[in-house]
């Protein structure tokens, strides 16, 4: 089996990058994590990136200012030169532009903590329980241009419980990310989504 290459992209903790490297360490996960690129330099999840040995990099987004294209050409060059096949999403907060997008159509998924189309954006945990839905959860898409959208690879829900806050849902999603998001990759990895 030739293991897909796959690079993670984080702005924060990176608790998906690091469901997602674990996942890979069984020797039939089809892909194996070759690369973690963050676009703030200061990210927790790159700490917990280099302390596994995979190959980290920074493409600080500050450094292009307003320049979306251009960022967004030095994350397809450090892409290229780690010859990876698919990228990830796990909580990178840029939006990406069309022509990079693109590049990636099929080969560029992301999770997001709701249940698609429901709440997309930002704060989805705290706008579902404002709503009153009972079920809310996480979702892992195919990236199109158009922000949390795409074809659905893997979804699942979590109750919304009398008394819940913005925190306590949101540990309840997480843990349905981290199950979830292992799965989907190893779904496209093996072209089956
Ligand atoms: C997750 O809830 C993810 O769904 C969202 O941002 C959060 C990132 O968390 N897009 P982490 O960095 O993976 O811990």
């Amino acid at each position: 089996m030739t293991k897909k290459r796959v690079a993670i992209l984080i702005s924060g903790r990176g608790s998906n990058m690091a469901a997602l490297i674990e996942a890979a360490k069984a020797p039939d996960y089809p892909a194996e994590i070759a690369l973690v690129i963050s676009n703030v330099p200061g990210a927790a999840g790159l700490t917990r990136a280099r302390e596994t040995g995979i190959a980290t990099e920074v493409v600080d987004h500050k450094a292009f200012g307003k320049d979306r294209e251009a960022f967004d050409r030095a994350l397809h060059g450090a892409l290229e030169r780690h010859a990876i096949d698919i990228v990830c999403l796990a909580g990178f907060m840029r939006l990406l532009t069309p022509a990079f997008v693109a590049k990636w159509s099929g080969r560029m998924i992301n999770i997001h903590p709701s249940l698609l189309p429901a709440f997309k954006g930002l704060d989805t945990h705290a706008r579902a329980i404002a709503e009153g839905v009972k079920q809310h959860g996480a979702t892992v898409h195919f990236v199109v241009p158009e922000l949390d959208s795409g074809p659905i690879i893997a979804q699942e829900s979590v109750p919304v419980l009398p008394g819940d806050t913005p925190e306590t849902l949101a540990a309840r999603v997480l843990a349905v990310e981290h199950r979830i998001y292992p799965l989907a990759l190893r779904r496209v990895a093996e072209g089956l989504a």
